[in-house]
């Protein structure tokens, strides 16, 4: 069986430092660290309004990991030509609105259909590896499919909440379990990622088919009381 992957988002660390306009923290320290310490990719989300992640990061970063960079980005002209630049052997294409805190849903396969088509084809023409960011329903998965896409991530978000809230998060789990099914049935690399904590992560890692988790916001938090490599290590014994 092959592993199952810890992505680490660090895009809190870039939030940190933009906070004071300072150069400290330094996201490529905590890329590196978190590297050291069993990451199996780095995330970073470049967005358009750079509020966290900037270029000078992604320049940095792309250039020191060892691992893979997972570069997540909006499907636009812009994030296609610096994605196609840098070449970050990962793509993460994700909706992006510019008043949400964080990314809000899955994309809307629908719109734009034939843009992003192409968008996905320029870049696994470089052989990068493409993943859509998707909501978990199975119209979304076999577009996916249908968009030429190698992988999905499954937005957990909602299920996340759930957890988190000691809700009743039974039919989200199963919504999540089909189009992890489905997804692998139609030959797409099935991601999970979007609020996830021990508990949600733990929850996830006995569902079949998932062969990486992105998680940043919960991992970072928890890496202010514990260390990087606590958290990492806690993260990787749960879903390994
Ligand atoms: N995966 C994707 C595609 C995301 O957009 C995000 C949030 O930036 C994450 C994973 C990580 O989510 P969180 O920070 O809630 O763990």
């Amino acid at each position: 069986m092959n592993k199952i992957r810890l992505g680490v988002n660090i895009d809190h660390v870039a939030t940190v430092r933009n906070a004071r306009g300072e150069t400290y923290p330094s996201p490529l320290k905590a890329a590196i660290l978190a590297e050291k310490h069993g990451a199996d990719s780095i995330t970073i989300h470049l967005r358009e309004d750079r509020r966290h992640i900037n270029d000078d990061d992604l320049k940095s970063i792309r250039s020191r990991l060892k691992v893979p960079l997972n570069l997540e980005i909006a499907a636009t002209n812009e994030m296609l030509r610096i994605a196609l630049k840098h070449k970050p052997p990962f793509i993460c294409i994700v909706p992006e609105k510019r008043k949400e805190i964080t990314t809000e849903g899955g994309l809307n396969l629908n719109y734009k259909k034939f843009f992003l088509k192409n968008i996905i084809k320029k870049l696994k023409k470089s052989n990068l590896r493409v993943s859509l960011f998707v909501e978990p329903k199975n119209s979304d998965i076999l577009e996916a499919k249908n968009l030429n896409a190698d992988c999905v991530e499954i937005h957990t978000g909602k299920f996340c909440n759930l957890v988190n809230l000691n809700g009743n998060y039974k039919n989200e789990l199963i919504k999540i379990k089909k189009a992890v099914n489905l997804g692998n049935k139609i030959g797409l690399e099935v991601h999970a990622g979007h609020g996830l904590t021990y508990k949600s992560a733990s929850i996830l890692s006995k569902v079949k088919g998932i062969s990486e988790f992105n998680i940043g916001h919960f991992l970072i938090g928890e890496s202010i009381f514990y260390g990087l490599r606590d958290c990492i290590k806690q993260f990787k014994k749960i879903i390994k």
